[in-house]
């Protein structure tokens, strides 16, 4: 329970999606008056049933936007609709970049008292064996997605410098757990078929952050004083390699088939592919599967007092409940 959100009236952009279906359920538990935006006509009729208010709108529609902040009082948004993959390619700058940049314009002359922006640990590239924290220097390498939310914290600190605007950015990590599209039912899915990579004996490093945990951090985002015009990691405790995440989805299958190859060999290969799929950075992916480096989430244990209370044990025993349930996994 976070009494600090109660009553307060909180716009949830991408709340019809997996973290922000999570966000918007425990803002609402916790007293918040939520408003929980949906794009695509249905998808929020679940989160309807459990009380919580709808309202329509397509973010790169600034005239919509505008017209939400018109209706309905807003005091915080956490804004965590984005454009994570798929064609068009301009929806990445669409919905990333432009799309964030008037929201925060609109919020900043509503008076919003909080911007919590959910970026990604992609801004820092592939960073293979190098150690991170929120210091480290972004690095964009021609991948839309991480390009495009480099530009998006940019763009947000821009607008809150020109305005005011009192923002947070958090950088989530894999964010796994019950219904998590890409590293729960995905995994499960690529566990069961034999398809997991297990490049260099599973040494290189994983970045999971179960999804309680990341809406903990988001959650305390919204009010604490501490993170006004902060930055993020969010990350559960490490090191946990890759061997021992993707490991454990193949325990719950259970399975021994993997994809196995030594580091050197998919480096290779993805050398040798690259020319033929450049925009699929396949080089850059290689080493990262293999790369050491940590991302640290210290800041937010020093400055926030959060901690990351669902252990990955703990978090993959849930996943793996839910998955049985659901009959993705028998
Ligand atoms: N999942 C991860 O492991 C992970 C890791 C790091 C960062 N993140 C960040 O966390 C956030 C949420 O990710 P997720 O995994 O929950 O993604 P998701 O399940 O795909 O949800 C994306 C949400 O954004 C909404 N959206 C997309 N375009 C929109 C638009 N033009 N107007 C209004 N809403 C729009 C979608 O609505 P529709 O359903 O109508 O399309 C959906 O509700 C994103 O910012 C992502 O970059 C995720």
């Amino acid at each position: 329970m976070t009494d600090n959100v109660a009553g307060k009236h909180i716009l949830v952009t991408g709340a019809t999606g997996f973290i922000g279906g999570y966000a918007a359920r425990r803002l609402h538990a916790d007293g918040a008056h939520v408003l929980a935006l949906e794009r695509t006509p249905g998808k929020g009729d679940s989160l309807a049933k459990a009380g919580i208010e709808i309202v329509k709108g397509d973010i790169t529609d600034k005239a919509q936007v505008k017209a939400i902040f018109d209706k309905h009082q807003v005091q915080i948004v956490m804004h965590i609709a984005a454009w994570l993959r798929g064609r068009p390619l301009s929806n990445f700058q669409r919905v990333n970049v432009d799309a964030t940049s008037h929201l925060a314009e609109i919020s900043a002359e509503a008076g919003v008292n909080r911007f919590v922006f959910t970026s990604s640990i992609a801004v820092y590239g592939m960073h293979g064996d190098t150690n991170v924290d929120e210091s480290t220097p972004l690095k964009p390498y021609g991948d839309p997605y991480g390009d495009t939310k480099i530009q998006a914290e940019e763009r947000l600190k821009e607008t809150a410098h020109n305005t005011g605007l009192t923002y947070v950015i958090v950088r989530p990590g894999m964010v796994y757990g019950p219904g998590s599209p890409g590293w729960t039912i995905r995994l499960a899915k690529w566990a069961k078929k034999g398809w997991l990579p297990i490049i260099d004996g599973g040494r290189g490093t994983a970045y999971p952050v179960y999804i309680d945990n990341l809406v903990d951090m988001l959650v305390t985002c919204a009010t604490h004083p501490a993170a006004v015009g902060e930055i993020f990691n969010g990350t559960d405790d490490g090191p946990v390699t890759m061997g021992e995440f993707l490991g454990a989805y193949m325990e719950m299958v259970p399975t021994d088939r993997a994809i196995r190859l030594p580091g050197w060999a998919l480096k290779g290969l993805a050398a040798v592919a690259t020319p033929f799929f450049p925009e699929a950075k396949l080089s850059h992916y290689a080493n990262q599967l293999c790369g050491r480096g940590l991302i640290s989430n210290q800041k937010a244990k020093d400055q926030l007092g959060w901690s990351p209370k669902v252990s990955l044990k703990e978090g993959v025993a849930r996943s793996e409940a839910w998955l049985r349930e659901t009959g993705i996994l028998e």
